[in-house]
């Protein structure tokens, strides 16, 4: 299957986001799996700088858009198994800014037009075309445009990424010939018109064979209104075609194990590195050294729907348990205010850098305990599974990916892999940081049988590369994987086999059944995101699986983690359960002893959350 990844950032090239990290990581999995894989993207002048002397020059051509004749460059590069294509315009890309112009419709109208007409200089016609965002989401209208005129155009099946809905595309509709070389019809019959604006995502969402979102909560709460930024009617309209793949994190680059990024490494087995680690982030962000107070904290960009204003509103209750909190960020300017002056209030436990950093925030997921992510709405969010990988347990609201990626704590019978809440609440969430803090503190035993959970879930590309390619399959009719490989694969791994027999249903259910479980059972039947460190080295087999054939649609949205999936029930079999009584018996009085004095300090923080958060507000809406 040849597949092409139209997107506008990409790691290592540039990135300002989390799509970068997704399209560095995604099409190299897919092609481990099996598929040609090739990426395309705008050669910015910051890929020139530190890419140029890689680049071959592979040719150009003219585009036409509107009234204008526009140059292209077509460049390449190979590395991890994919043909990365850069598309060069020195008057759009050569620019110290990915994002921001003033021309950003006219320089990603250009980019998606020329992705078509370069089409016939790639090293093979694709079967299927998956853009990203608005940035390129006019790529499936342009071959709807020219597979009128073209036949063979019309063989190129496309799919949708949407990564994070507030951005659509939208222009004033008088442009559309003049910016984008569309006819008007687009907007007359309505596939380009939104309230009255054009709207690129709304035209993708609308011509795409297959419209996915990075997880399957985000993809039904996109039916909701609360969350699809007025898309919610066109989300209903084409539920068909629309499905949830979690986003993966590169497992290798973020191993404590092996990171050189880190003061010292370890591992599950061992955490002595975790605590030389916490050291060096307390000397390093001037928190004073406590190695037994937990550090709780945040590395986000400092805008409103990460939900800081919950922590505006508690910042002092917060301050009032035994924590140090660290913030690492930038962003809109009553947080950067907010949070400088409330790290004046408590110097050597409230830390806060505005910065964007990825030294220190690698220093912060391997030396922090608590990682909080109140998120309003997020799609999948990929700094709480980088954080449950250096063993710093998350606090997350349960939305979007946060919901699909961290399992809520349950002391009493030992599951869970973080803290969750549900509700946009301050006081929910100051309850929970609570639990969180007085179970590091008190049942420090258990709390490290949290951590070794968070640390074992299985957030690996092949896992979403599988569900991708299933997707691919069943828009393309195309057999995945060939039948030949499947039956040589089948007797090479009989491993393999296993997983393809487990029925898929929701991604949490197959990465249990992708996984060989050697931890004791009770834990393991409810964390079917966990895998062994081993597991996570030799992710080959894991990958080459043949994948079930269910179809897109078939992928249930939403689902809570499984917990009888019939992988786990196996391993439950396979392990004996020696110490889980005893386990659970300690850790079922922790949790009662905990719920005590949470819901007794709870009580009083709700009072003065509430006087607190009000005389609060002022100041941090500032
Ligand atoms: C966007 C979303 C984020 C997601 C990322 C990668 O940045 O806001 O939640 O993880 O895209 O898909």
């Amino acid at each position: 299957m040849k597949i092409l990844y139209v997107t506008s950032e990409a790691v290592p090239f540039c990135k300002t986001g989390g799509l970068a990290d997704v399209a560095g990581s995604l099409p190299p999995s897919l092609a481990k799996q099996g598929a040609e894989v090739a990426v395309i993207l705008p050669l910015y002048q910051m890929v020139k700088e530190k890419f140029g002397d890689q680049l071959t020059f592979e040719c150009f051509d003219y585009v036409d858009l509107g009234w204008r004749h526009i140059y292209c460059g077509l460049f390449s590069l190979e590395r991890d198994g994919v043909t990365w294509y850069f598309l060069d315009n020195e008057r759009y890309y050569s620019r110290g800014e990915l994002y921001g112009h003033s021309d950003d419709g006219e320089r990603f109208g250009f980019f998606s037009r020329a992705v078509v007409k370069m089409l016939d200089h790639l090293k093979f016609w694709p079967d299927v075309v998956n853009c990203n965002d608005w940035q390129s989401a006019l790529v499936p209208v342009y071959l709807k445009d020219d597979g009128v005129r073209d036949e063979r155009y019309r063989s190129i099946k496309t799919v949708l990424t949407i990564h994070n809905i507030e951005y659509q595309g939208r222009y004033n509709p008088y442009v559309l010939g003049d910016l984008f070389g569309l006819d008007a019809g687009w907007v007359k019959d309505g596939t380009l018109l939104m309230d009255g604006d054009l709207n690129l995502l709304k035209g993708a969402i609308l011509c795409a064979d297959a419209v996915n979102t990075v997880s399957p909560t985000y993809a039904s709460e996109l039916k909701m209104p609360y969350f699809a930024h007025r898309m919610e009617s066109i989300m209903q309209q084409c539920s068909e075609k629309l499905s949830g793949v979690l986003n993966g994190i590169d497992m290798r680059l973020y191993d404590p194990r092996t990171d050189s990024r880190i003061a010292e490494n370890y591992s599950a087995e061992d955490m002595t590195g975790k605590a030389v680690n916490k050291i060096t982030l307390q000397k390093r962000v001037g928190l004073r050294e406590e190695p037994d107070t937990p550090i709780l904290a945040l590395v986000s960009r400092l805008v409103s729907h990460k939900g800081l204003d919950l922590i505006c509103e508690v910042l002092h209750d917060m301050m009032d348990l035994p924590i140090q909190l660290v913030i690492l960020g930038k962003g809109d300017q009553k947080y950067e205010d907010f949070f400088r002056w409330a790290a004046q209030q408590y110097p050597g436990r409230m830390s806060v850098q505005l910065d964007y950093n990825e030294d220190l925030s690698m220093a912060i997921y391997a030396g922090a305990d608590l990682y909080l992510m109140p998120s309003k709405s997020e799609p999948c969010g990929l700094s709480q599974m980088i954080a449950m990988r250096y063993g710093t347990v998350p606090i997350v609201r349960e939305t979007g990916g946060l919901k699909d990626t961290v399992q809520p704590h349950e002391s009493w019978r030992g599951v869970g892999t973080g803290f969750t809440f549900a509700n946009y609440s301050s006081g929910d969430m100051l309850y929970v940081i609570r639990e969180a803090v007085y179970l590091y503190k008190d049942y420090p035993d258990v709390f490290e049988r949290l951590r070794e959970r968070a640390m074992k879930c299985d957030f690996s590309w092949a896992r979403s590369a599988r569900e991708y390619l299933r997707i691919y399959a069943t828009i393309t009719g195309m057999e995945w994987p060939p039948s030949h490989e499947n039956s040589s694969r089948a007797t090479e791994q009989p491993e393999a086999v296993e997983e393809a027999e487990a029925p898929v249903t929701a991604p949490a259910e197959e990465a249990a059944a992708a996984i060989s479980v050697k931890e004791p059972a009770v834990e393991e039947t409810a964390s079917p995101f966990e895998e062994t460190s081993a597991e996570v080295s030799a992710e080959e087999p894991v990958e080459e699986a043949p994948a079930a054939e269910a179809p897109v649609k078939e992928t249930p949205v939403a689902e809570a983690p499984v917990e009888e999936s019939p992988a786990a029930e196996t391993s439950a079999e396979e392990t004996p359960v020696t110490e889980a009584p005893s386990e659970t018996e300690k850790e079922a009085k922790a949790a009662k002893k905990t719920a005590k004095k949470t819901t007794k300090t709870a009580t009083k923080t709700t009072k003065k959350t509430t006087k607190k958060g009000t005389s609060k507000k002022g100041t941090a809406g500032k």
